[in-house]
């Protein structure tokens, strides 16, 4: 095990609020069986390609939001010559310390626990760890489709209310059986035959959609000043970053009544075209969320530079809203994208994050890193999905 050593206290002191201490990962991606300890507010993962430094990030990601932007498949997560893997954590939090794990199976359930006790529902392992994620991957947040802001925003609003993730199961649960009924009434004469049920599932989706919606629309709408405040900090230009909502059913008052009557009335004018295609049109897996910089869309016009510029003021936002609404700062995982950042760039997230925010940042290389907090760091090498403390190192 690395860093034995008990948290000293100067570094309990100047540790953030919320900071994970121990990692364990058995049989997890490449890692046979790797403990560590992070020792320090900052600790950079220095590793060659394919050594194991994402698989690392990743196995703190699923801890802290239950997926993984990589896979959405457990057995891709175990180790390919096992059929289970475990990841445990000790989490500090403000007024105590949590033990959370996680055991994926193949074939099998995944299951969770928190101090030891089963969890009933997995969700409620949600909230325990907080983490923000800014790889490479992200930039399909301006390039991508509008699924992958969907399941961008989606991601925040769990992290900021984790009843989110029972709304959102429902409602695609919902959606799904409507969509299995229109399927059977493909096509047929309107009013589609059982009239009463699709009735049903109208009332069950404008219920349950309204709700996905309105939260949506709550976290955009603090989330958007703070990106755009990030934005104009960073890129130093008199630039100005828009994120729009768009939800496919608009609607004015934040007012359930209100809300769920405009999804009614909406059901209604696109009738036809739900029972022609056999699928429903209507709701929020259609959203939109809009990247604009200067009112045109940043996916037509910025350039790749302008693109990061743009990800990392909304990282930063996510960081600092996270925060206000938990009341404790999230980890911030930074795969691979720190040396990809002029040095500008790099100073102002670095100003940004202080010691405030738990940071693990993977790199391949130590070249351009600002060498003042490249000494205040906690450094570890990844070598074959194995951990080291490199021997030039400051010891743990
Ligand atoms: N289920 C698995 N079992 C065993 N090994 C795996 C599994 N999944 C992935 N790997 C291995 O993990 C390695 C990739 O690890 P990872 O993505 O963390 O690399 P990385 O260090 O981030 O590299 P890069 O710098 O290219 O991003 C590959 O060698 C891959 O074969
Ligand atoms: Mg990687």
């Amino acid at each position: 095990m690395l860093g034995n050593a008990p948290f000293g206290f100067e570094l309990r002191r100047r540790s953030p609020p919320m900071y994970l201490q121990h990692l364990h990962l058995h049989n997890f991606r490449n890692y046979r069986d790797q403990a560590l300890t992070f020792t320090a507010p900052k600790t950079i993962i220095l590793g060659n390609n394919a050594q194991g430094k994402s698989n690392l990030l990743e196995a703190i990601e699923l801890l802290a939001t239950l997926k993984s932007h990589r896979s959405s498949r457990d057995r891709d997560l175990i180790h390919h010559s096992t059929d289970s893997s475990q990841i445990n954590a000790t989490i500090a939090q403000r007024y105590s310390t949590v033990e959370l794990g996680c055991t994926l199976r193949h074939p099998g359930r995944r299951t969770l626990s928190r101090n030891h006790e089963p969890l009933k529902r997995q969700l409620d392992a949600l909230g325990t760890l907080n983490a923000v994620q800014f790889s490479s991957l992200d930039l399909d947040l301006v390039r991508g489709t509008p699924d992958d802001r969907r399941r961008w925003l989606d991601n925040l609003v769990v992290q900021l209310e984790p009843v989110y993730a029972h709304i959102l199961q429902e409602y695609t649960h919902v959606l799904r059986q409507r969509n299995a009924l229109l399927r059977r009434h493909r096509g047929e004469a309107i009013p589609v035959a059982p009239p009463q049920q699709l009735a049903l599932w109208d009332a069950q989706l404008a219920a349950h959609g309204s709700r996905v919606t309105r939260r949506r629309a709550r976290v955009l709408q603090r989330l958007a000043p703070l990106a755009q405040a990030w934005h104009s900090e960073i890129s130093g230009q008199p630039e100005s970053l828009t994120l729009t909502y768009s939800p496919n059913v608009p609607w004015q008052e934040d007012d359930p009544h209100q809300v769920q009557q405009a999804f009614l009335e909406r059901i209604q004018q696109r009738q036809a075209v739900e029972v022609q295609r056999g699928t429903t049109v209507v709701g929020p897996h259609r959203d939109e969320i809009e990247l604009c910089i200067n009112d045109i869309p940043a996916r037509t016009y910025a350039s790749q530079g302008q693109q990061r510029t743009l990800v990392l003021a909304i990282k930063l936002a996510e960081l600092h809203l996270i925060e206000a609404v938990t009341g404790e700062p999230p980890l911030l995982l930074l795969d691979d994208v720190l040396a990809e950042l002029d040095l500008q760039r790099q100073n102002h997230l670095l100003a940004a994050i202080q010691d405030r925010f738990q940071t693990v940042i993977t790199t391949t290389h130590l070249a351009g890193f600002d060498a003042a907090w490249q000494q205040s760091a906690q450094q570890l090498t990844v070598e074959s999905g194995k951990i080291a403390s490199p021997a030039h190192a400051p010891p743990l």
